[in-house]
């Protein structure tokens, strides 16, 4: 029987499902929907009301990364890119499977009613980003292909059971296997009994102080495994994109600046209008993005300046070819056709997360893990862009055949909460303060160590609703990511350690 935070009134309502995916966002929908197909009873839980911009895969930019057939690149060369961008702890195998199915992924989601933009030719438009050695990207709206993707998968889940508001507070499980889900709702607390939970929870982006993640990416999917004792790994490795806008706001959300900016010829600059990139890596500015990001926090470090700016004025057709990010620099009195916008490195992408294989099994029977939340083995120690839709699609897919496979073959569950405890959590803005100056681009043990100094203060937090819920989720996760960051000492991907001495020459480019 599992532990599970302590929730007044357990169980008020009790229903059953075979399948219960957590989230909404492109592996959460694409996952539900395969379960559907399959057959099973399906119930999707999302934490807020269902609607645009609650999800990460809406505020995607840059594209999806893929293959097509017809032209010159190849499975292995995208593969090749993925494993370099990695620093060499990609799951080779793993990225040759996601790759090679993200054709036949896309195709699927052109039949559920996406469009993306084309050429003169007819055929898709390719864009480039940093560590593609190939024009693979395509996009919608130009910039907004998340806006697309979401669209598109949201009418298709008209079919799906999704109950909005609903947050999923502890996996339940016996000895074995999963056995159901611990639900908050407005209208009481419930449980949810069924014989497989995907989680499709996003990432941990809200760890931070700013970050190009939305409201409710509190990390919940990593907690509520490492509660359930499901395995995670890499959490250390948390890539920070290079050009979040600097827009001057405290901290939340910031907005993306889209690395398909510097794929169409738009250059970093410091304040004194040096190029950031000349010399650093010989892809310049489209290196691989931890590379990128690094090179960034350095000469800020070294400059004492506030921000750094990506100079896109010489890219053709901008407010056009790119206008989310024309909106959002003009809603903060910015104006990238004549002006460099502001940036600096932002909290973006958890590499790492629960462990499963390609087809989003974790180690625990009955539980699946699909896009962010998920650490398949592709992105190793560094997420090459816009790989990410490209994993949620495919493994999102694959987590709801293989649940609802183990559903069918389980048959119905018994889930029973009566073990509650109370899980501990640190005031979330103290936390989001440690974590930006101990644990971001540029880490240090002391600094580690500062952090973990705080999380050993965390206090029991009974869990009544979602709020409560997340800053639970952000401490546990935090003490998690604080644990592997401090055992990994030398700088590898996107975990930079000025401790590191072979680190040395990096921390002062
Ligand atoms: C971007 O558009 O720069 C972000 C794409 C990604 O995170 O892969």
């Amino acid at each position: 029987m599992t532990a599970t935070p302590a929730c007044g009134g357990i169980g008020r309502w009790q229903q059953r499902a075979d399948v219960v995916v957590i989230g909404v966002g492109v592996a959460g929908l694409t996952a539900g929907l395969a379960a559907h197909r399959a057959g099973r009873k399906v119930v999707v839980l999302a934490k807020t009301r269902h609607a645009p911009g609650t999800t990460a895969t809406h505020y995607a930019q840059g594209g999806i990364a893929v293959v097509l057939p017809g032209t010159e690149d190849s499975v292995a060369a995208h593969v090749a890119d993925t494993v370099a961008a990695g620093a060499g702890l990609c799951d080779e195998a793993a990225v040759t499977s996601i790759v090679a199915d993200g054709y036949r992924a896309v195709a699927d989601l052109v039949g559920a009613g996406a469009h993306f933009d084309t050429g003169a030719d007819g055929h898709w438009s390719l864009t480039r980003e940093g560590g593609h050695h190939r024009r693979r990207i395509i996009h919608a709206g130009g910039d907004a292909t998340g806006v697309e993707v979401q669209r598109a998968l949201d009418e298709a889940a008209g079919i799906l059971d999704i109950r909005p508001q609903h947050t999923a507070i502890a996996l339940l499980r016996d000895d074995e296997k999963i056995t159901g889900v611990l639900v908050a709702t407005p209208d009481g607390p419930g449980i949810l009994h069924a014989p497989s939970v995907i989680l499709a929870t996003g990432g941990l982006g809200h760890l931070y102080r700013a970050t190009t993640n939305p409201d409710g990416a509190t990390g919940d999917g990593v907690a509520l495994a490492l509660w359930a004792g499901a395995e995670v790994a890499d959490l250390e490795f948390i890539q920070f994109h290079p050009t979040m806008l600097f827009d001057g706001s405290a901290g939340g959300r910031r907005p993306l600046i889209t690395e398909a900016l510097r794929g169409e010829g738009a250059i970093l600059r410091d304040a004194a209008g040096e190029a950031i990139m000349a010399g650093v890596h010989p892809m310049a500015d489209l290196a691989p993005r931890d590379v990128v990001a690094a090179a960034v926090d350095a000469r800020l470090r070294a400059t004492g300046a506030d921000c750094a700016y990506l100079d896109a004025r010489r890219v053709p057709g901008l407010a056009r070819r790119f206008p989310t990010v024309t909106a959002a620099c003009r809603a903060a009195g910015i104006d990238p056709v004549r002006q460099p916008i502001p940036i600096v490195p932002g909290a973006h992408y958890s590499c790492g997360g629960v462990r499963t294989d390609p087809h989003g099994r974790t180690t625990l029977a009955g539980l699946f893990a699909a896009g962010e939340v998920g650490r398949t083995g592709m992105h190793g120690a560094n997420r090459l862009a816009s790989n990410s839709l490209l994993e949620g699609l495919v493994v999102g897919g694959r987590a709801g055949v293989a649940a609802a496979e183990h559903a069918l073959a389980t048959g119905p569950t018994r889930a029973r909460a009566d073990e509650p405890v109370a899980p501990v959590a640190v005031d979330r803005a103290a936390l989001q303060r440690a974590m930006s100056t101990g644990a971001s681009v540029l880490r240090d043990g002391a600094g580690l160590a500062g952090i973990a100094a705080l999380l050993a203060g965390a206090r029991p937090l009974p869990v009544t609703g979602r709020r409560r819920f997340e800053s639970a989720a952000l401490t546990a996760v935090a003490d998690a990511v604080v644990t592997a960051a401090a055992r990994r000492t030398e700088s590898r991907g996107c975990h930079h350690r000025s401790d590191d001495p072979s680190n040395a020459a990096r921390e002062v480019a």
